[in-house]
């Protein structure tokens, strides 16, 4: 029988009691929950919650943690005690796995449990099972897609009813969408996270997400979404993992137009969307709810029934080692909206093929390398621009 400690009982917390309680066919009891805030109310009884986490790593009878709290360094601390106490590990965190993906497979290796975090990546969509199952023996030309909720939902309420970003994002937050640092996910930080992870699983290959160039939809305007609109286009913030030679991937998040003969422009909303593309089954398209309560809840749910069947990830990619490095040499072809000329000129395009200006809306469009970009990642927030690649092939 499984007994769970789980930590925090926020949105996701909360999201998995409903989907437990809701749940017949299986049987598992939260023995104790730990929080952080003492005075905050909550909806079960006060005899549930413990604030000393020692509570639940030393109780023997707990079986299973599932972490779900807010704080990557101190969810680290939790599940590293944990799996060194020997109990199995669930969790969503995935700044936590992102940042310390090759100690915690090290961890499980060492003393033999599981940690399974389904949640952390495309919430309800089960992608990193699929990766790990699936796709185990499969060459993956690329595995891409829309990661983050909150960003989509802005985008999509900017589109579709010409909603101001700030008061689309407020909208994001009360939805329980949001992280509750709102910058991880207009950044693409969270996005660039959870495409660390996919890539662990895809490739074998760890890459720290430090070395990966994100960029966000925070400084984008009614410009641009009016350009998209009248080439018959969407903006999407996509994460991208690809393979470029035989054993290197490159890897980046970036908004990027999409055209309507694409699965990924109908994915809307807090919805997510994955394009697997494989070398022998082609083109395949993942979608679901990639943020909230219940959504999440359910891919948790899933690895703990999961771990109750003593599964485990084995990282059959990594064991494998084909994909040895990770680049940004890798061009793409970006839009560039901008006020500054000055700014401009810090790009470097190797070559520009549109370019237009009128009094109050400027861009160009041309062919830059990902290492560039990376360069300038610094400046990039301080500067009134916006970038979104095309998406079209650079031959
Ligand atoms: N803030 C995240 C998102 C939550 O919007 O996608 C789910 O990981």
């Amino acid at each position: 029988k499984l007994r769970i400690g789980l930590f925090g009982y926020g949105c996701v917390g909360q999201g998995l009691h409903d989907v437990l309680n809701a749940s017949s066919g299986f049987r598992a009891d939260i023995v104790k929950i730990c929080v952080r805030d003492r005075e905050k109310e909550r909806r079960i009884p006060m005899s549930y919650f413990t604030f000393d986490k020692n509570d639940i790593l030393d109780n023997e009878s707990i079986n299973l943690v599932v972490e779900l709290i807010d704080d990557a360094e101190e969810a680290f601390n939790i599940v590293s005690a944990a799996v060194r106490k020997g109990k199995n590990v669930v969790t969503a965190n995935k700044l936590m796995v992102a940042n310390h993906f090759a100690e915690l497979v090290e961890m499980q290796e060492k003393y033999g449990v599981s940690v399974l975090y389904e949640a952390s990546a495309g919430a309800s969509i089960p992608i990193i099972r699929n990766l790990e199952e699936y796709y185990d023996n499969e060459l993956l030309h690329s595995v891409r897609g829309i990661l983050n909720g909150t960003t989509n939902y802005i985008l999509t309420r900017m589109y579709s009813e010409g909603l101001d970003y700030n008061e689309a994002l407020n909208d994001a937050k009360a939805k329980g969408f949001a992280e509750s640092d709102p910058r991880l996910d207009v950044e693409g930080y969270d996005a660039k996270y959870k495409i660390c992870i996919i890539t662990g699983h895809a490739y074998g290959l760890i890459i720290n997400p430090q070395e990966v160039f994100n960029y966000g939809i925070s400084s984008i305007s009614q410009d641009d979404i009016r350009y998209a609109r009248e080439k018959g286009l969407k903006i999407k913030l996509l994460s991208y993992a690809a393979k470029v030679n035989e054993n290197t991937i490159t890897s980046y998040v970036l908004p990027r137009f999409i055209s309507t003969d694409k699965h990924l422009y109908y994915v809307d909303n807090e919805y997510n969307g994955i394009i697997a593309e494989a070398a022998f089954a082609d083109k395949q398209f993942f979608s679901g709810k990639g943020a909230g309560g219940h959504p999440t809840g359910s891919a948790v749910l899933s690895d703990i029934s999961a771990n109750s069947f003593g599964y485990r990830y084995e990282y059959k990619k990594w064991a494998q080692g084909t994909i040895t490095n990770y680049t940004r040499d890798h061009k793409l072809e970006i839009y560039l909206r901008y006020s500054d000329a000055k700014d401009l000129e810090l790009f470097h395009f190797d070559s520009i093929s549109e370019d237009f200006k009128s009094l109050d809306y400027k861009y160009v469009i041309g062919i830059i390398n990902l290492e560039q970009l990376y360069s300038l990642r610094d400046r990039l927030s301080g500067m009134d621009i916006f970038i979104a690649g095309t998406g079209r092939k650079i031959q």
